[in-house]
């Protein structure tokens, strides 16, 4: 098919235009072909190759032993089944230190099959690397709140931006990286009132995860949706899989809530 004919049916174009309607914009994590597959005939928009498959599918306690290689890898595996939801890739720790770095990194996930990058931390170098990246024509999305990669930095996983402070920090960051160039943000594990508040405030789409149910979309882990990742569940997981009687059902069931507004409720929320 010549690629004037072949558009894949979830582009970023449709995904800002869903954000513009109003329309909650569905992710989900997966790391290899059955999954991408499933979730394709699910109808999630985009498919997350998050480095959270250093816990999920290496038995890692922390994102940061994962390398660039190893993401190129599972999102090759991921594409090749991937028929309409738009792709994200996550540049891993420690590859996206400087410019010309972020670029190759970022080079390697889209020849891999990535329409997308993602990049942890909304700080001064942050944003210039999210400017560097977009003006190279790689698509960047942001991820703001917990960063899983400076867990040793942070001393753990814990809730950000309860202060005052906190959040407005946060949100001059969430606004730098639009500015940058960022079409998308995930936010993870803030208050709920700061992620409508932010939402609100950016054009581009939020995609919350233990952001509350005011963002433009919403992502999960896709071993913690379906409750068999190993240990305690965090508090904005919940298990689609307790009712249904497939992973292809629960899957479905995430997409109904998300759309509708049932997922995530009040309970799977912090507050300010
Ligand atoms: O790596 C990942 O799966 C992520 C999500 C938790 C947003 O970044």
């Amino acid at each position: 098919m010549s690629y004037l004919q072949g558009e894949k049916p979830i582009s970023i174009t449709k995904l800002l235009s869903m954000h513009a309607e109003g329309e909650k914009i569905t992710m989900l994590t997966a790391y290899d072909s059955t999954m991408s597959a499933l979730l394709n005939r699910c109808g999630v928009e985009v498919i997350l190759v998050g480095d959270s498959l250093g816990n999920v599918i290496q038995g890692h306690s922390s994102t940061t032993p994962v390398t660039v290689e190893q993401m190129a890898y599972h999102t090759e595996c991921v594409n090749r089944a991937n028929s309409s939801a738009f792709l994200i890739a996550d540049l891993p720790f420690a590859s996206y230190g400087d410019p010309e770095q972020a670029l190759d990194s970022s080079a390697a996930l889209m020849r891999a099959g990535a329409d997308m990058v993602k990049l942890e931390g909304g700080g001064d170098w942050q944003v210039d690397i999210i400017h560097y990246l977009v003006k190279r024509s790689v698509p960047v999305c942001a991820h703001l709140g917990l960063l899983p990669q400076s867990v040793h930095l942070l001393g753990g996983y814990k809730v950000q931006g309860k202060s005052k402070d906190a959040a407005t920090h946060m949100l001059e960051q969430a606004l730098a990286c639009q500015e940058a160039g960022a079409q998308m943000v995930v936010l993870e594990a803030i208050p709920a009132s700061l992620g409508e508040k932010i939402t609100a405030e950016l054009h581009i789409p939020t995609i919350g995860i233990g952001a509350g149910a005011d963002c433009s979309g919403q992502v999960l882990v896709l071993q913690d949706m379906l409750g068999i990742s190993p240990g305690k569940a965090p508090k904005f997981v919940k298990n689609f899989l307790d009712g249904h009687t497939s992973i292809e059902a629960a899957v479905k069931a995430y997409v109904r809530e998300v759309k509708s507004g049932k997922f995530p409720g009040p309970e799977h929320g912090f507050a300010g």
